[in-house]
């Protein structure tokens, strides 16, 4: 096998920036003086305002390089209305106040880069806000230079174009009064689609890329990048039961404006790379977006293993689609938590599970993506109604990290922009740094078993025998030779291991000797 890439061998770990750590204004590089002019309310009675910044992630560096990742992934921190938190662009270059400034952004990136992390971020190219002055002027009349630059339809008032329902439910079109005609969203009115056909469109796009690529970014997350091939001439009815912004066509032409932001990512020195969103629940349709001469995305991420219950066969199944549709089409990645879903601590119903998932995740071949907390065991916060704030009910997987067991629990307000995850005050990372037994360690272990092994990094991967309700697989590389053993059993079960295998980690700490515990994980190593 060739050299692999940073962004075959590296584990990612995403930082949703709201959540992460909050600093007073004072901090920042510009004293706060973007933000009391943008936010002067927020000012009125703190000097933190519960939202974390980008100079909140730089005080945090020492964490993230402890667990030992090799690069993280900065969820939107640019100009925004926060109509979705960031999702709804209104200045694609420029720290959105609440964040700090460029500046701040600057010295973020160079001190991780000192620290050997890599740094992506996220680009939301499918739509902007409509704060955006591009859309600003593409709704100031049908004549506006930049009319084409979103996805406008005439029709009736009370007859939209088509069937068509937004993410976050009503539908995909809104009707503007003053210049009488729909504008598309897939997702909020607020995050109106711009329209990739239009060729200035992706030239001014590019121009944002090339932005932060002179600036230094390593890569880019790419916000829903199947919805830029959507062909705004051909939009038919959606039947029931689909929805459009994950069952969309897939028409060549998308493809095409990939190959060509792959071309551009491509020119810069350094490997700098792209990962795509592709929220399609069919993982060959997934592998599409490789290119068929591994000229579009460097990585995708592929959500069906995410919604798989804890259940053997069902992960089997995912894991084998993998293999088949991903492996001949480009390298895998592998999530199990991020900013839109329940974290899987509580889809999996306990810490045990977890842990074991920990195991299974940094097991399988292919780029892990962690999301922050999950290293600390998280759960998803209960936020009561009345505090509730994501138009897509996601605010408990966006609970706040909680670092020690004061009553800030490390942050300058004791009450945040969302409530805290279950029991801050002894599941911090304080707290479990201080246990050598916790969540936390099993994670710092695996990412250095996997950081020192050639096979779980990249090697082979092959299934073994084992009972119903356990898997195990092969992992292979340069001689060396690592087990990996999963039961999602509440029942313990005999596994067939000769003598020649040496127990590396298991999941609950608890010995190994061929009988794998209830909802037990293991890795075990050998060699040639
Ligand atoms: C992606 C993001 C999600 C956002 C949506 C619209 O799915 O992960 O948070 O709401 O795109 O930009």
């Amino acid at each position: 096998m060739p050299e692999p890439a940073w962004w075959q061998t590296a584990v990612v770990y995403q930082i949703y920036p709201r959540s992460f750590q909050d600093t007073p204004t004072s901090t920042w590089l510009d004293g706060g003086k973007a933000y009391r002019e943008n936010y002067p309310l927020a000012l009125a009675d703190t000097d933190g305002d519960g939202v974390g910044d980008l100079e909140g992630v730089r005080r945090r560096l020492d964490h993230v390089a402890s667990l030992g990742v090799d690069a993280i992934w900065l969820s939107p921190f640019y100009r925004s209305p926060m109509a979705d938190f960031g999702y709804d662009v209104s200045d694609y270059c420029d720290v959105d106040p609440l964040f700090g400034t460029l500046a701040d952004f600057d010295r973020l990136i160079a001190e991780a880069h000192q620290r050997g992390l890599r740094v992506i971020v996220d680009w939301v190219p499918n739509h902007s806000s409509d704060q955006h002055p591009w859309f600003v002027e593409s709704r100031s009349s049908r004549d506006s230079a930049k009319r084409d630059w979103y996805v406008w339809r005439d029709g009736s008032p009370d007859e939209p174009p088509n069937n068509w329902l937004a993410a976050f439910g009503g539908r995909a079109w809104t009707w503007d009064e003053a210049t009488a005609q729909w504008y598309l969203h897939l997702f909020l009115p607020e995050q109106p689609d711009l329209n990739w056909a239009n060729p200035e469109v992706e030239a001014a796009m590019q121009d944002t890329l090339r932005f932060w690529l002179d600036r230094g970014v390593d890569g880019f997350r790419v916000d829903v990048v199947h919805a830029l091939g959507k062909d705004p001439d051909d939009l038919p009815d959606w039947k029931p039961g689909e929805n459009p912004s994950r069952d969309l066509p897939d028409p060549p032409y998308g493809h095409a404006i990939l190959r060509r932001l792959r071309t551009l990512v491509d020119s810069y020195p350094g490997d700098r790379m792209m990962v795509g969103e592709v929220y399609l629940m069919s993982t060959p349709r997934v592998a599409r977006y490789y290119g068929e001469h591994h000229d579009e995305l460097h990585l995708s991420f592929n959500f069906p293993p995410l919604y798989a219950p804890w259940d053997a066969v069902k992960w089997q199944r995912r894991i084998e689609r993998v293999v088949e549709a991903i492996e001949p089409a480009g390298w895998p990645t592998w999530v199990l938590s991020n900013h839109d879903n329940p974290r899987h601590r509580t889809r999996y119903g306990s810490e045990a599970r977890a842990r074991a998932a920990a195991v299974l995740l940094l097991g399988l071949r292919g780029t892990p993506f962690l999301y922050a907390g999950e290293e600390l065991g998280l759960e998803d916060a209960v936020v009561p109604k009345g505090r509730e704030v994501d138009p897509g009910g996601r605010d408990g997987c966006r609970a706040p990290i909680p670092w020690d067991g004061s009553p800030t629990h490390g942050w300058v307000t004791a009450s945040p922009w969302l409530p805290w995850p279950p029991d801050p005050g002894t599941r911090n990372a304080e707290a479990l740094a201080a246990d050598d037994r916790s969540i936390l360690h099993l994670y710092r272990r695996l990412l250095a078993i996997r950081r020192t092994s050639p096979a779980l990094r990249h090697g082979s991967f092959d299934w073994l025998p084992t009972p119903d309700g356990v898997l195990a697989w092969l992992r292979r590389a340069d001689g060396d030779r690592r087990v990996v053993i999963v039961n999602f059993t509440t029942d313990p079960h005999d596994v067939a291991v000769d003598g020649s295998w040496s127990t590396e980690v298991t999941s609950d700490g608890a010995p190994f000797a061929g009988r794998i515990g209830p909802d037990q994980a293991v890795i075990l190593r050998t060699r040639d």
